[in-house]
């Protein structure tokens, strides 16, 4: 059974609406007739649309996002609920090389970030996936966390943290079979695209395409038009190829 297509989305929530890709499904979004678009993230929103409701949000504090969640109405019901937000570096952090540069600190924060944030947001906001009408909740993951891909080693952090993601979908979608029956929850891993994000590691890159935010959407909704409830706890790639653990 595939869902509807994703143009008949009416009301979306994306967390992350700040990043590249974040930014790029609500663009891609409002050139669409989608009743309402709810955006979460650490910045403000300069967009001006009626349909668009955005709300600061810092993901790693979990009072926060349950503060946030009992303030909206419950019957407030999503049809797609997408968690855009992820960390690879920041002016404190690079991804590990070798196992001497690991440190307590590092691995918590790629945890805390890339694991525990998207869950949390899930354990807050799964009670308003749509239970009449096919809904999907989508976390972006990465290829990097599968373990039977790893070839390459190294970004000992962020593969673990999405490695675990993947365990949660797998492991909330099992849950869902039996308290949403029409929920769907998948990871995604959008490519390699230009950001914030990956722009240290795409200098010298050849190996794959190098998306733009835009074109990584334009191929991610395409593949959540195409899920179904038997796609639910497993993570997919922009191509649609069922990514292994
Ligand atoms: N780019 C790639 O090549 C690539 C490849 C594979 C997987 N991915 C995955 O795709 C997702 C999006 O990546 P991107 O390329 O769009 O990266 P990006 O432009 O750097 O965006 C990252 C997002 O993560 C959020 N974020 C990071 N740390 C946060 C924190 N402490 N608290 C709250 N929010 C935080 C930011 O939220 P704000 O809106 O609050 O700033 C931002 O929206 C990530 O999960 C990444 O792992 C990307």
């Amino acid at each position: 059974m595939t869902t509807q297509s994703l143009s008949q989305f009416n009301n979306v929530a994306i967390f992350g609406s700040h990043g590249a890709i974040g930014n790029a499904f609500v663009e891609h979004f409002l050139t669409l007739p989608i009743q309402s678009l709810y955006t979460f993230s650490r910045h403000p929103c300069s967009i001006l649309d009626p349909r668009l409701n955005h709300f600061i949000l810092d993901i790693t504090d979990e009072g926060s996002i349950h503060s946030l969640a009992t303030s909206f109405d419950s019957a407030l019901k999503f049809d797609l609920i997408l968690i855009t937000t992820g960390l690879l570096h920041n002016s404190a952090i690079s991804p590990e090389k070798t196992i001497r540069s690991l440190s307590q600190n590092t691995l918590r924060t790629y945890f805390d970030v890339n694991t525990i944030a998207p869950m949390l947001i899930a354990k807050s906001f799964i009670p308003f996936l749509s239970q009449s009408t096919p809904s999907i909740m989508a976390m972006l993951s990465a290829r990097v966390g599968s373990i039977t891909d790893n070839s390459l080693g190294g970004w000992y952090g962020y593969r673990a943290s999405k490695a675990a993601l993947n365990m949660m979908i797998k492991t909330v979608s099992i849950e869902l079979r039996y308290t949403n029956k029409q929920a769907i929850v998948v990871g995604l891993h959008p490519g390699t695209v230009a950001s914030n994000l990956s722009e240290p590691f795409t200098k010298n890159y050849s190996k794959n395409p190098i998306f733009t935010p835009n074109e990584s959407v334009s191929h991610l909704t395409k593949v959540l038009s195409e899920l179904s409830v038997d796609s639910s706890g497993n993570c997919f790639a922009w191509d649609g190829s069922q990514i292994d653990a």
